[in-house]
């Protein structure tokens, strides 16, 4: 679909037709959109955990305010950002460059250097909110190409992280959940997809100098 009838389709879909299942195609298309997704960086503080288990969906929805888009869902998408951005985590990605692109060390080294005594000297919880910063942008990503793939979607904050981090073990993974994307299908008789959209007028929202 193209890009702005796309952004008219979609809506925040509050119930999915639970028998209507998603191609693997699909679920490809999503999971590369995420990893494409640029980051602060290049570093990536990012995991996508991509749930299917109808059980542990119905765990989630009970850890969600009882939001039954998360049951009723195709998949449930979990973005989740990393609990450790540091001297590893930097040397693991500069690594990589080295490896893909063949720049020489002695140009990627002050920099890797500089990233690394940057976030030795930033307090956890910035740097948490700096990765949190980057699963806002690929919840941005993934909305669109939902939109543009004909793909139903809800992005959500509303749940316990705490309880998500539990159920899907994700500790054991060094991950916290902050985002939730349940994707799939419109129910028929979902009555938030005949709504009109509510946005301000353009004219409010953009201002031309
Ligand atoms: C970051 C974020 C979090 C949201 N959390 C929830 C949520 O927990 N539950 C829900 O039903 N909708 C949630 N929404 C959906 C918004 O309410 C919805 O996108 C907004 O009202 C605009 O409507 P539309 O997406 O249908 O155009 C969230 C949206 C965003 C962007």
């Amino acid at each position: 679909m193209k890009s702005v009838p796309a952004l008219k389709w979609r809506y925040a879909t509050k119930k999915f037709d639970s028998q209507r299942i998603l191609s693997a195609e699909k679920i490809e298309i999503l999971k590369t959109a995420f990893n494409l997704t640029a980051t602060s960086y290049g570093l990536q503080p990012l995991k996508l955990v991509v749930v299917k288990d109808k059980e542990l969906q119905d765990q989630l929805m009970a850890a969600s305010y009882n939001q039954k888009q998360i049951g009723t869902a195709s998949h449930l998408l979990v973005i989740c950002i990393e609990r450790s951005v540091g001297k590893e985590f930097i040397e693991k990605h500069f690594k990589m460059v080295q490896d893909i692109r063949k720049t020489p060390e002695e140009i990627l080294e002050p920099f890797r250097e500089s990233l690394i005594e940057d976030f030795e000297d930033k307090p956890v919880d910035d740097i948490k909110i700096w990765a949190t910063h980057q699963a806002y942008l690929v919840l941005g990503t993934l909305l669109t190409i939902c939109a543009v793939e004909e793909i139903d979607s809800c992005p959500m904050e509303g749940f316990e992280p705490g309880k998500y981090n539990e159920i899907l073990g994700l500790k054991n993974y060094n991950l916290e959940a902050v985002l939730a994307l349940p994707v799939g299908y419109r129910a028929e008789d979902d009555f938030f997809a005949g709504l009109k959209k509510v946005r301000r007028p353009v004219e409010e929202t953009v201002i031309e100098i």
